[in-house]
């Protein structure tokens, strides 16, 4: 298959091009020089020349705290772009992927938001993230959404990275534990995004790694797994007062992908191991 990846300078769009190589599809990548979500109908016209089967939109506005101050150009760029290039994908007949985020949910309760669980963004981002999804299930049939949460991949910055960093000048440290979700390797979520793509199974899933956890417990696991001796000291949110409201349950229910016969992703605590092993051979990423 022919199939087009924006956001291919970020952490996912960079791990799905080398999956999609890997497995003989003709991978067209999209990088901001390409064309700027901004400018839709640069992006119409980008779809309608190379003529894509499918189109991964993994580029977004994800600066969550950032958004609080910018929310139009959030919303243009998640919301807007996404519906542009949505409507291309309906003209040129290509399937459509649509990375979306637990932060469309409220974020409150403690069990696992179902993929039909009632919306309600917390902040801008999520808003936006929203009005995405709601532009993709407006125009096409042929679509993907795929909610995500707490990623970390080997092109880009993460939680990952910023605790490898803070172990260097720190051995001890406070990390909030009111917050509980899902980490999510974009090398095993590569792979299940090239399932779909390749299927006709179209639909909302959730798409994390197996296993829920707070911030403070994946801190620990990743000083544990690092052989860094940093002393975690968890704390509530409110030590930690940020711009933009984040869920405290960002628990994401797994069973439409099992329903489909898609495979889960692996245990986090796994993908936490084999990404560390990556970081490794890859320093100067
Ligand atoms: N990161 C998370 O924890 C998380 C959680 C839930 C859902 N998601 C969703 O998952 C997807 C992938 O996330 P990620 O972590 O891979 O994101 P990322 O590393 O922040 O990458 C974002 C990508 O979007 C591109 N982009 C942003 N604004 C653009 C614009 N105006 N025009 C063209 N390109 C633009 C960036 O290009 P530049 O390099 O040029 O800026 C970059 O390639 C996104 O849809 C995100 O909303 C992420």
């Amino acid at each position: 298959m022919k199939i087009l990846v924006t956001g291919v300078t970020g952490q996912l769009g960079h791990d799905v091009m080398l999956e999609l190589q890997s497995r003989g599809h003709e991978a067209i990548g999209a990088a901001r020089k390409e064309f700027s979500l901004t400018d839709f109908e640069a992006a119409r016209a980008f779809v309608e020349r190379t003529h894509p089967d499918a189109i991964i939109h993994c580029a977004a506005y994800t600066a969550v705290d950032r958004a609080e101050d910018e929310k139009d150009l959030c919303m243009i760029t998640n919301g807007g772009a996404t519906r542009a290039l949505a409507a291309a994908a309906k003209d040129v007949g290509a399937k459509f992927v649509y990375l979306s985020t637990d932060y469309v949910f409220p974020g409150t309760g403690d069990t696992p938001y179902e993929t039909d669980a009632l919306k309600g963004p917390a902040n801008a981002y999520g808003l936006s993230k929203l009005a995405g999804e709601t532009a993709v299930q407006e125009l096409l049939d042929a679509y993907f959404i795929v909610r995500i949460s707490w990623v970390f991949g080997v092109n880009g910055k993460n939680f990952v990275r910023t605790m490898l960093r803070l172990a260097e000048t720190h051995d001890a440290l406070t990390v909030v534990d009111d917050q509980i979700g899902s980490p999510t390797y974009t090398k095993d979520l590569a792979r299940l995004l090239v399932d779909m793509v390749e299927s006709e199974k179209y639909g909302v899933y959730h798409a994390t790694n197996e296993g829920f956890c707070s911030w403070a417990e994946f801190a620990s696991e990743i000083f544990r797994q690092a052989g860094k001796h940093v002393t975690v000291t968890p704390v509530p949110s409110s030590a930690y007062p940020t711009k933009a409201t984040r869920p405290k349950n960002s628990r994401l229910s797994k069973a439409a992908l099992d329903a489909a016969g898609f495979q889960r992703l692996p245990a986090w605590q796994d993908a936490l191991a084999r990404y560390l092993c990556e970081l490794h051979k890859n320093p100067n990423k």
